[in-house]
């Protein structure tokens, strides 16, 4: 799959700026962190810094934009437990509705080949139906902000 590189950010971010209310906590730091994080893995240059810390990477492709990592260390996700080893899928958003997003996501459950977990807020039914549109199975709960913000786990497992 193709990884974002520097010359994206501006694409990104704007896609990202698009879905305010449900990805308005998505900073400019975090973004250039796992391009960065994309550089040192697939080997190519990048010219950012970034004080963040996080290991995640980002696909871009399609004019969607994908972020991910793999858990190094058992992990719980609210209710569900991931392993180590595990997928974990942090956002997915896409500039047009076309089928561009499932195709991507589709792609990527095999290109990472692992079991796949995301987190997404109850109230955000259109993310919740392309979920399960694409296979994925609600396995349990999570909340977030002092439990006033409720979410879902979902599980993409395709060993099952
Ligand atoms: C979640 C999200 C990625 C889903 O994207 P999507 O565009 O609905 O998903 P798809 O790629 O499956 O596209 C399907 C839509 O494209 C339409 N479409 C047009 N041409 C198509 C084609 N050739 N093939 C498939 N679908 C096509 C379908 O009819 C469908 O529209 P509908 O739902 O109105 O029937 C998108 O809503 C989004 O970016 N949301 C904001 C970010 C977000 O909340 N992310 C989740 C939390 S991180």
């Amino acid at each position: 799959m193709i990884h974002a590189r520097d010359e994206d950010f501006v694409d990104i971010m704007a896609i990202f700026k698009k879905y305010k209310e449900w990805l308005g906590h998505i900073r400019h730091d975090y973004v250039q962190q796992m391009i960065m994080n994309n550089a040192k893995k697939f080997d190519f240059t990048s010219n950012f810094t970034s004080k963040h810390k996080g290991t995640s990477l980002l696909i871009f492709e399609r004019d969607v934009a994908l972020s991910y990592s793999v858990y190094k260390v058992n992990r719980k996700i609210g209710t569900a437990s991931a392993k180590k080893g595990d997928c974990i899928l942090h956002q997915i958003c896409a500039k047009n509705r076309d089928g561009s997003a499932s195709d991507v996501l589709q792609r990527f459950f095999k290109y990472i080949n692992k079991k796949v977990y995301l987190s997404v807020r109850t109230d955000n039914s259109e993310a919740i139906d392309f979920y399960r549109k694409n296979d994925m199975l609600e396995i349990g709960e999570i909340a977030w902000k002092n439990n006033t913000i409720p979410g879902k786990i979902f599980l993409y497992n395709a060993t099952t």
